[in-house]
C-alpha cells in the first residue's frame, strides 16, 4: 500500500515537466536526485518525505538546489560545497579538507560524513539539529562530490578562473562542468527534456553499466559513506578529462561538429558521474534510514529498479 503509494508519486514527479525557470546549475542536482528516488527502500521514502518541508511535496529533488541558494546566507557553509588540492591530481582528507581559515573538516567530504552523522539521529527528538537541512545538505554535496571539478586545484578555483568559449558563449571551465554540458546534452539528445535525459541514465544503470553497480556502491571497511573515495575519483577525472587539454581561452564546443571533441568525449564521463552520485545518495540514505535492508546493497538497488520499471511498463507509463 505504502509502496503504491510511493510509486504513484514518484511516477507523478518523474513525469511532470521540469519547472522551466530554473537555472542550468540546478538541473545536475535535480537529476541526481530524481536518479537516487528511484532506489530508495519503502521505509527510506517514508523518511525523506516526513523530513522533507511541505513545499517539497514529497518530492526530495525539489529541495537538491537547496545548499546554493542559502550559499550566502549561511556564509560558513560556502566552503562545503568543494575541494582543492595544491595543484596535484590527488586528495588527502588530512592535507586537502579545510575551508581557507584553515578549519578541519569544512570541504564537501567533511560535510558529508557531518550530515550523514546527524541523520542517523532520526527518531531521537533529543538531537539538536534541523533534519530537514542535514537532508537537503546531505543530497546537495553527495551532487558536488562526484562533479569533478568540486574536487579541483586551488590555484584556478576548481576552474572558475579558466575563460572558455562554448559555442558561442563565454563562460569558464567549472561552468561548463556544472551546466553547460549538461544544457548542450538536453538540447542535442532529450528534446531539452531533464526527465528523459535521466530516464536514459536510468536505462544505463541497469542495462550497459549494471556490471559497474557493484562496484560503485562497493564501499570499503562497510562504512557509511565513502566520500573520500568519490572524491578521490572525481580529482583524477578532473586531470584526466576537465583540465586536459584546456588553456586560458580555449574553444571547447564550436559550430562545425568536427571539433565537438571535447564534448563527445567528456560527456558521458558526466552522465556516469551523475548516476553514481544518484546510486550511491540512494545507497547512503537507506543505510542511514533502513539498515536492515541493505546488507545485500546491490540487489536492493536492482530489485527496486526492475520492480519499480516493470510497475511502470504494466501500467503504460514507462517512457522509454
Ligand atoms: C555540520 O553541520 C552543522 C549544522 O548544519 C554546521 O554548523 C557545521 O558547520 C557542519 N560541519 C561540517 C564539517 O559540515
Ligand atoms: C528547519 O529548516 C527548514 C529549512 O531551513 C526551515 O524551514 C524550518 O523552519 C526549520 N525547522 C525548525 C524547527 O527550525
Ligand atoms: C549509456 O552508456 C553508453 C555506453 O557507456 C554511453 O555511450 C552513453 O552515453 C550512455 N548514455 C547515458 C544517457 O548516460
Ligand atoms: C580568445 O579566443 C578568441 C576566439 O577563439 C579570439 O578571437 C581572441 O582573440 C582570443 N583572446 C585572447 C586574449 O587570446
Ligand atoms: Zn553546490
Amino acid at each position: 500500500m505504502g509502496l503504491i503509494l510511493f510509486f504513484q508519486i514518484l511516477f507523478f514527479s518523474i513525469l511532470s515537466s521540469p519547472p522551466s525557470s530554473h537555472g542550468w546549475g540546478k538541473e545536475g542536482h535535480i537529476m541526481v536526485c530524481k536518479i537516487a528516488q528511484q532506489y530508495f527502500t519503502e521505509k527510506t521514502a517514508k523518511t525523506v518525505i516526513d523530513l522533507l518541508p511541505e513545499s517539497a511535496e514529497g518530492d526530495l529533488s525539489t529541495v537538491c538546489p537547496w545548499a546554493d541558494q542559502v550559499r550566502f546566507r549561511y556564509h560558513w557553509s560556502s566552503p562545503l560545497h568543494y575541494i582543492n588540492t595544491p595543484g596535484v591530481c590527488t586528495y588527502k582528507y588530512s592535507r586537502d579538507c579545510h575551508n581557507s581559515k584553515g578549519e578541519k573538516d569544512m570541504c564537501v567530504v567533511g560535510a558529508i560524513n557531518n550530515y550523514t552523522e546527524q541523520l542517523r539521529d532520526y527518531g531521537d527528538s533529543s538531537s539538536g539539529y534541523n533534519l530537514t537541512e542535514s537532508l537537503m545538505f546531505l543530497a546537495h554535496f553527495v551532487g558536488d562530490v562526484h562533479q569533478p571539478l568540486h574536487v579541483g586545484y586551488e590555484a584556478d578555483e576548481g576552474g572558475n578562473t579558466i575563460i572558455v568559449h562554448w559555442y558561442r558563449r563565454k563562460t569558464n571551465l567549472h561552468h561548463v562542468w556544472d551546466t553547460n554540458m549538461i544544457e548542450t546534452a538536453m538540447k542535442d539528445f532529450y528534446n531539452d527534456d531533464l526527465n528523459s535525459m535521466v530516464e536514459g541514465i536510468r536505462m544505463n544503470i541497469t542495462e550497459d553499466w549494471s556490471d559497474e553497480v557493484d562496484h560503485w556502491e562497493n564501499c570499503q571497511n562497510k562504512r557509511v559513506t565513502c566520500a573520500n573515495s568519490y572524491a578521490s575519483e572525481s580529482i583524477h577525472l578532473a586531470c584526466n578529462y576537465a583540465y586536459k587539454d584546456v588553456e586560458q581561452n580555449s574553444t571547447l564546443g564550436e559550430w562545425w561538429i568536427t571539433t565537438d571533441d571535447y564534448f563527445f568525449s567528456r560527456l558521458p564521463v558526466l552522465e556516469k558521474r551523475l548516476a553514481q552520485a544518484g546510486v550511491r545518495l540512494a545507497l547512503i540514505l537507506n543505510r542511514i534510514f533502513d539498515p536492515k535492508s541493505v546488507w545485500e546493497y546491490s540487489s536492493v538497488i536492482r530489485s527496486i529498479g526492475d520492480k519499480e520499471f516493470n510497475r511502470a511498463a504494466n501500467a503504460g507509463l514507462a517512457r522509454i
